[in-house]
């Protein structure tokens, strides 16, 4: 299989698995304890069935969207990867390009292996900026005023990492904090000589904009309590909406109170996500968390989607159940991986081909006109 001849999401994944380590690629591909979520997350997109409408005029299909006062050229965009340049070097750089040249936003995750500077350069115009805050406040105060500086406007704020996600696959794989070379780790690096080749020129990835706090850090509790406060309340969300002069965007919710409440206090939009899998596996499939959110918000603030989005109809199933806008990880990342800037690339003319094909299947050629009605619900 070549990038050329590659399909869809799943045929770049199977590139992507093929051209990096084992410990790397199920870094970004696994989710937390028995994977149960992350499989939900996509079964249960595809449980939710859609209804064929024709004899309508689909000549002039149209996928642009306003959103946050700006308009891109599709509904979706790039969810923050934390640390991808581990899956592939310059990973990051390529996504942000790649939104620049699609004119769709990137979330640039605080956790990027690439400044935030350097990465709002390179989106030019569509990064937002995705924030963990620190246990430390003088940290997050930090990254709040760099952001500010370097010019994002969007702050998503994740609230879905109290506790770091258990994740068998890299307890399996012996990940640690420093990164230890195992007699796998270095056999896995002999296999795939492409991959430690870059990842030599491109010099070891690292979590760029907490570089210097983290250089002495020993252990993974250490790097996650720089990284992500785990006493994290709604007292704090009410500070953060009184700093943060733009748009306040409260992203990893799954319940309908906790999205009120985010409407409430001021936010500006939600994103229901799970985090794709990668955090409670017992939860639910997160767009099926998403209809109760949209009957509790939906007339006050943006919602946005994610978690197990791989086909264009999956972005059409999400707006249905009242969804704005929505954001997707692991697609692009599986691109990037499968064949660098080319790859993500094909990831997003794949998305956008299969979006714009099924919306005339659909009879909705414009995106905007996607709602409840072409969910099956059985023979009326
Ligand atoms: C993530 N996600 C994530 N979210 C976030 O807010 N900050 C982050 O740094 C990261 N890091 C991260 C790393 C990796 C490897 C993955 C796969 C995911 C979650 C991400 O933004 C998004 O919610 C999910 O990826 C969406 O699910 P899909 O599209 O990957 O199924």
């Amino acid at each position: 299989m070549t990038i050329a001849r590659a399909a869809c999401i799943s045929d770049l994944r199977t590139i992507a698995k093929r051209r990096i380590p084992r410990f790397a690629f199920d870094l970004v591909d696994g989710g937390a304890e028995d994977e149960s979520n992350l499989r939900r997350n996509e079964d249960a997109l595809q449980a939710l069935r859609l209804t064929p409408r024709y004899l309508v005029d689909a000549s002039r299909p149209r996928l642009e969207t306003e959103i946050f006062g700006q308009t891109y050229s599709a509904p979706f965009g790039i969810a923050p990867i934390g640390m991808l340049n581990v899956f592939w070097p310059g990973a990051d750089l390529m996504l942000a390009r790649l939104a620049a040249k699609h004119n769709v936003p990137y979330c640039v995750s605080a956790a990027a292996s690439t400044s935030l500077e350097r990465l709002a350069e390179a989106a030019d115009g569509r990064g937002w900026f995705q924030l963990y805050a620190s246990a430390d406040h003088a940290v997050t105060d930090g990254l709040l005023d760099r952001a500010q500086a370097a010019g994002y406007r969007n702050l998503l704020v994740t609230v879905d990492v109290p506790a770091a996600g258990k994740r068998d696959r890299d307890i399996r794989n012996e990940l640690s904090v420093p990164f230890k070379f195992t007699p796998r780790t270095l056999v896995d690096l002999g296999l795939h000589p492409r991959w430690s080749l870059a990842t030599l020129r491109h010099g070891k990835p690292n979590i760029a904009n907490y570089a210097d706090l983290l250089k002495s850090a020993t252990s993974y509790a250490e790097v996650q309590a720089t990284l992500i406060a785990a006493d994290y309340t709604w007292d704090h969300l009410i500070k953060l909406r009184d700093r943060w002069p733009g748009r306040l965007i409260v992203k990893g919710l799954q319940h309908a109170e906790d999205a009120a409440r985010c409407a409430e206090l001021g936010c500006d939009g939600i994103v229901v996500s799970n985090h794709g899998g990668r955090q409670v596996a017992a939860g639910p499939g997160s767009i099926e968390a998403l209809p109760a959110i949209a009957k509790a918000v939906a007339d006050r603030i943006k919602i946005l989607f994610d978690s197990g989005i791989r086909r264009g109809s999956d972005i059409i199933r999400a707006k249905a159940l009242g969804a704005d806008f929505t954001l997707l990880g692991r697609s692009f990342a599986y691109g990037v991986g499968a064949g660098g800037a080319t790859g993500a690339d094909r990831a997003f003319t794949i998305i956008e081909l299969e979006l714009t094909r099924s919306l005339g299947q659909l009879g909705r050629p414009d995106f905007a006109n996607v709602d409840e009605t072409l969910i099956h619900r059985g023979t009326p």
